[in-house]
């Protein structure tokens, strides 16, 4: 064969197999970055191809860089994983070896291979589910729900309030609901409320999350499978089957990939299914819930969400406030908390003191009502003889807010290290706010990128971080 046939094929060869490829020449200029590459890091091929990698990554400090690495100091870095939120935000895991090329002792380019085995991951972490639930299938998740009601919903603040009579009022229609609220608002709660204050409340209430399962499995879980669907496949009713009569929640629907919620909102209009494989069109009556934590507006905005499928899920939405917007519950759910915890670990601890108080109601609770929850769990399980719940047994994430305590009451550390809490602490804050985006966040705290970067090194919080806008 020629060369340039050789070439020819080469070609396509990178562009074709799933490995993201970057190749670079001695001087540092890229020279072949594939579609696996562009589509893994977000970028466009013609922009990267034959630029100075310094230049097309300015985020990039070169001595993180494994690429260059490779090139000044000929090093090698084998099968190193790397976990980091794309531009996308989501969260993508990639296993990375990077050597140089070197021939007749010169170096003449550095290669990285980068395979993203995020979806091999949840499979594998699908695989032990599903077989956990095959060895137990009475436990399987979808029937050990735990029953929640209205009267277990606990708010006095107007706006939610608010919400509560307009989840009431639909509980006694038929309509499917959206629910848009944070993570830990209470979204699933509602949604299980509903059910069991409607007509259906004799029937199954059956909950799916939509971002724990690859597309294909969470399509024949919905669906359900027929004989001669696929190898293997066996009959076997989805849970739109199982829920008949009842309710299906779509737990993060947002996580629903584009073509399975046509074939949703198909099912939704026809009001039957087809199981995966098979030929027979299935009648349910099925009521649909489906919960979001991110705005409506937004995934619409993004084409996340499919329009059609919106206004057919959206019949009634129910928007959940997050907590740090109604402070008035937050004493209040505390207290109902305390209740439940000193019941379930035989405390005794009757009262909260004024400081413990002060330092619930100066937190932002970026958990919503989870991390609240969790925060007096851990409060109660803790606490010793004590009668009363004091603001020392209160372990807020600090990563997120201020430190609370008072600057008076300095542990061993003294001033530096107090300090130096609060500065990580706001770097954290800045990091998580803009997506691990380095320049972005230097930008909000008003330091320089390598001011950042030079502190995110000192406090060694690199990992998840810095990788986020570097290759
Ligand atoms: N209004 C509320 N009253 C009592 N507990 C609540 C309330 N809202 C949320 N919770 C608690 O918060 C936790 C998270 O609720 P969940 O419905 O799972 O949130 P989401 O689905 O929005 O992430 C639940 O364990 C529940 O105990
Ligand atoms: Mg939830």
């Amino acid at each position: 064969m020629k060369n340039r046939e050789y070439m020819i094929i080469m070609k396509h060869i990178l562009q074709l197999i799933d490995e993201g490829i970057h190749v670079v020449d001695p001087e540092g200029n890229s020279v072949v970055y594939n579609r696996a590459m562009a589509m893994l890091e977000k970028m466009e091929s013609q922009d990267v191809l034959k630029k100075p990698f310094a230049e097309v990554f300015k985020n990039i400090d070169l001595n993180e860089s494994t690429l260059m690495q490779a090139l000044s100091k000929r090093q090698t870095t084998m099968r190193k994983e790397q976990t980091y939120l794309n531009k996308d935000g989501r969260e993508i895991t990639t296993v990375n070896t990077t050597v140089p090329v070197i021939e007749d002792g010169e170096l003449i380019g550095a290669i990285e291979i980068a395979k993203n085995i995020t979806e091999i991951q949840k499979m594998s972490r699908t695989i032990l589910e599903l077989r956990r639930e095959m060895d137990q299938p009475q436990k399987s998740k979808a029937h050990k729900i735990k029953k929640y009601s209205f009267d277990n919903l606990y708010g006095q603040n107007e706006v939610f309030l608010e919400t509560l009579a307009l989840a009431k009022r639909a509980a006694k229609t038929n309509a499917s609901i959206l629910i848009y609220g944070e993570t830990g608002t209470g979204k699933e709660l509602i949604a299980q409320s509903i059910h069991f204050a409607s007509d259906r409340q004799s029937k199954p209430f059956l909950a799916q999350n939509c971002a724990a399962l690859p597309s294909n499995l969470l399509e024949s879980i919905l669906f359900g499978t027929s004989k001669g669907g696929f190898t293997g496949a066996t009959d076997r009713p989805g849970m739109f089957e199982q829920a008949d009569g009842g309710t299906l929640l779509l737990d993060e629907i947002n996580s629903m990939p584009i073509e399975l919620q046509g074939k949703l909102l198909r099912v939704l209009q026809e009001q039957y299914i087809r199981r995966v494989g098979g030929v027979k069109d299935i009648p349910i009556d099925v009521r649909i819930l489906a919960t979001t934590n991110e705005p409506p507006s937004e995934l619409l905005a993004k084409g996340i969400l499919r329009k059609d499928l919106y206004y057919r899920l959206n019949i009634i939405e129910i928007d959940i406030p997050p907590l740090r917007q109604r402070p008035d519950d937050i004493l209040l759910l505390a207290e109902q908390f305390m209740e439940k915890y000193n019941k379930k670990y035989g405390k005794k601890i009757w009262m909260m003191a004024n400081s413990a108080k002060q330092k619930l109601l100066s937190y932002d609770y970026p958990g919503n009502v989870r991390e609240l929850e969790n925060i007096i769990m851990s409060a109660i399980s803790m606490a010793e003889e004590e009668h009363v719940l004091l603001d020392k047994h209160l372990i807020v994430n600090r990563r997120k807010s201020l430190p609370q305590q008072d600057i008076y009451e300095l542990k061993e550390g003294g001033l530096d290290e107090y300090l130096a809490g609060i500065e990580k602490s706001m770097i954290e804050n800045a990091l998580v706010a803009h997506g691990g985006n380095i320049s972005k966040a230097a930008e909000s705290l008003k330091i320089k990128r390598q001011t950042l970067q030079h502190k995110i090194k000192k406090y060694k919080m690199q990992e998840r971080h810095s990788s986020c806008d570097e290759s």
